[in-house]
């Protein structure tokens, strides 16, 4: 099969398009037939070794030291089951479905195979693959905060960096979970957090949130720039700072601090199937929509890489795969 090789670290051009092995099926595995998978921030920071201070060990520990152990990348995809091991009962081929190995990768394939007990759910009939795929890394990464974070209704919420894949579903969860929301991005991408149901929109480059007067009951950032200790003095008591991302220290430091989530990112519930199917029923009751700011046949991934790497997608970046790609 055909899939998106990344045998060293380096650039978006270090990955290349190769014939690769089928995936071993188990007798407990779904293998799906790959229509659409998304390039993610954090395949592109894996796939550089960019990641923030004091995380380059970890990262190469984790994911390979001198180059990447699972050399094809991907966290997750949405496509049709092409086959079922002989003990797998919820899933039958033919069931369009999405899907992750979580920091295994392996979605920017033609195939991919997933233990019928990890994350895998249905796609419910009127949510496309593109748009099935684009909910999940933003979705779950919000998901995983709000829940571990307590959002209650009526909670107002400042979501600085509102317009990238996290960002555009924080603020739809958050709406949908009755709280108010303060999003942070720049003028060109207001309307479209506008339309996701803000409340507020601030401009970063016309002004510092951190230096008004309006207090939070949470703060979440996804850009990076607002550390707590630069924010702390926003949150009114009982206020929680959702540190999505954070260098060595801060995340060690966070561990002391009552009033900072931060799970790991390989926090078991970010790829489970119990995430996919709230995302997926969400999107069929028309609760949240996928925001893509460009889709790219599977041939195209470096210029999909590119895009992420420039740090000014909106939404999710994603990877069609198969014949209707082209
Ligand atoms: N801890 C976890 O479990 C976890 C999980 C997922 C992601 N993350 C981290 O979360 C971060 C966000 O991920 P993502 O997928 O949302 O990234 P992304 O899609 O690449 O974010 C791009 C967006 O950021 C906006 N942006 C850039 N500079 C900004 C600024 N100064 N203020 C406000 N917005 C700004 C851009 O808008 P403009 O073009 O308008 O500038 C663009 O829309 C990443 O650092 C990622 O590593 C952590």
């Amino acid at each position: 099969m055909k899939a998106a090789v990344c045998e060293r670290y380096g650039p978006p051009e270090v990955v290349v398009i190769k014939d690769v092995p089928m995936p071993v099926v188990g007798e407990h595995d779904v293998l799906v037939r790959v229509k659409a998978t998304a390039v993610n921030i954090g395949d592109a920071r894996v796939r550089a070794v960019r990641v923030p201070r004091g995380l380059s060990i970890p990262t190469r520990l984790a994911m390979g030291i001198l180059r990447p152990r699972n050399p094809v990348f991907g966290l997750d995809v949405a496509g049709v089951v092409e086959q079922v091991g002989a003990a797998v009962r919820s899933f039958k081929p033919g069931d369009r479905v999405v899907a992750s190995r979580g920091f295994k990768f392996g979605g920017h394939a033609e195939f991919m195979a997933v233990p019928e007990s990890g994350a895998i759910a249905a796609i419910p009939a009127g949510v496309s693959d593109a748009d099935a795929v684009a909910l999940l890394f933003g979705g779950v990464t919000a998901l995983l905060f709000f829940d571990q974070a307590k959002l209650q209704a009526g909670e107002h919420i400042l979501i600085n960096g509102a317009s990238g894949a996290v960002g555009v579903m924080a603020v739809q969860i958050a709406k949908q979970r009755g709280a108010e929301v303060t999003g942070v991005c720049s003028a060109g991408n207001a309307d479209l957090v506008r339309s996701l149901g803000a409340d507020h929109v601030i401009d970063y480059a016309a002004g510092d949130f951190a230096r008004e007067s309006v207090r939070y009951d949470l703060v979440m950032d996804n850009v990076g720039n607002a550390p707590y200790a630069r924010i702390r003095h926003l949150l009114k008591p009982g206020g929680r700072f959702l540190m999505v991302i954070g260098d060595l220290r801060e995340m060690l430091a966070a561990a002391l601090r009552k009033d900072v989530v931060s799970p790991a990112p390989a926090d078991a519930a970010a790829f489970s199937a119990t995430y996919y199917r709230l995302l997926m029923e969400m999107a069929a009751a028309g609760q949240i929509r996928a925001v893509i700011d460009r889709s790219f046949p599977l041939e195209e991934i470096v210029e999909a890489y590119r895009l992420v790497d420039s740090g000014h997608k909106r939404g999710s970046a994603v990877i069609t795969v198969g014949p209707a790609a082209h």
